[in-house]
């Protein structure tokens, strides 16, 4: 696929197919995230992978946002005092963008390999962070669905470039004269 095609034909998959998602496969999506870039390069993320459908049930069950037929669960997350230790307060803060980026690498190497995604912030992370038995320091950053499935959604509308693209200041609207 086209990479133009690939960034506009990607959609957020909120029904899914009861198909597996392939242990090969999440590494290659897990390989992508790790390639994204991390403010100092200090790669503060781990991700953890959820297949079990025990535990898949109980995600689910703290996520209100999270697809219910989705097969794969990455839960991206980030040792919150390791950074704050090798980079400082700003470290911490930022761990929440890296893990953007991260996603993003993510939702797009998937759509590639033909796999849905749909990423889930709506979830109590004190309760994914028991059931995946994080360690105290690690905070979820972000959960992603991931799964196959047969039929993609339609394209929610997008704002106009000329809403939203400013030249050198606000007023700069679209220029006609290039
Ligand atoms: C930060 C963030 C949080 C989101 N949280 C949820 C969520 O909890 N549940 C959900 O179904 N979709 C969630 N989404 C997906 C958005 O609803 C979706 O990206 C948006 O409607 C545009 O659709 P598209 O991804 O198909 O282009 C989230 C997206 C982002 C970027």
């Amino acid at each position: 696929m086209a990479f133009d095609e690939l960034v506009v034909s990607r959609r957020s998959v909120r029904q899914y197919n009861e198909k597996n998602v392939e242990r090969d496969k999440i590494e290659v999506l897990v390989n992508a995230a790790m390639w994204a870039p991390t403010a100092g390069n200090l790669q503060p993320l781990h991700f953890v992978v959820v297949r079990d459908k025990g535990v898949l049930e109980k995600v689910k069950l703290f996520s209100p946002g999270m697809p219910k037929t989705a097969p794969c669960v990455i839960a991206i997350c980030a040792d919150l005092e390791e950074a704050k230790l090798k980079g400082g307060e700003f470290a911490k803060k930022i761990a929440p963008v890296d893990s953007a980026f991260a996603a993003q690498n993510i939702l797009l190497k998937a759509h590639h390999l033909r796999l849905g995604t749909c990423v889930v912030k709506s979830y109590n992370e004190k309760s994914i962070a028991r059931i995946l038995g994080l360690p105290g320091e690690m905070a979820v950053l972000m959960l992603i669905a991931v799964g196959y499935y047969d039929k993609r959604p339609k394209a929610p509308v997008r704002k106009s470039l000329s809403e939203v693209l400013h030249y050198e200041n606000w007023e700069g609207g679209l220029k006609q004269d290039e």
